[in-house]
């Protein structure tokens, strides 16, 4: 299993955070410049959550936060998670991105349990990672 520190692009370093629920995570160029960042935490051995993706201003549009993506997209898969989630605002663009990106609208287990719903601007994503197989292949 890779770590995340062995996911990371070229170029670029990272820092982060714990707290008691998850992680602030920041990627930065490799002078030390932060770039990105997000929150994660995992609900259960099952489920990566992702939180607060943003990108510093100056550095949109540049396919910054598609890297990060990609990163936590790769962890959740190496960490043996089946699908990651996070909240989107509704009928946005970023939600289409991640529609594009083979999100799709899915209530969280995690959030009904413990009574934490998204108001009514922002929606629950869920995308199934593929699992590798004993073969060292994707499914
Ligand atoms: C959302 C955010 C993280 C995107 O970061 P970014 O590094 O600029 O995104 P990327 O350059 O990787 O682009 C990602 C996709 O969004 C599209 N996109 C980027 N900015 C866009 C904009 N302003 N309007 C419409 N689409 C846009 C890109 O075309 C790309 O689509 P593609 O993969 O189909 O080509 C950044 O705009 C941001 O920090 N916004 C404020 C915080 C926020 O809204 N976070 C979302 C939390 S759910």
């Amino acid at each position: 299993m890779k770590r995340l520190n062995e996911i990371i692009p070229k170029g670029f370093i990272y820092n982060y955070n714990k707290t008691k629920d998850g992680v602030y995570y920041t990627i930065m160029s490799s002078n030390g410049w932060a770039l990105g960042t997000i929150y994660f935490y995992f609900d259960d051995a099952t489920t990566l959550y992702l939180a607060g993706l943003s990108v510093e201003e100056l550095h949109r549009g540049c396919g910054l936060a598609t890297k990060i993506l990609d990163i936590f997209e790769e962890f959740g898969t190496e960490a043996g998670c089946k699908c990651l989630r996070l909240e989107a605002e509704k009928d946005s663009w970023v939600q289409d991105w991640y529609t594009r990106r083979g999100f799709v609208e899915h209530p969280s287990e995690y959030a009904i349990l413990n009574h934490i719903f998204p108001d009514e601007t922002e929606i629950w994503m869920k995308k199934e990672l593929k699992q590798n197989n004993k073969d060292g292949f994707k499914d």
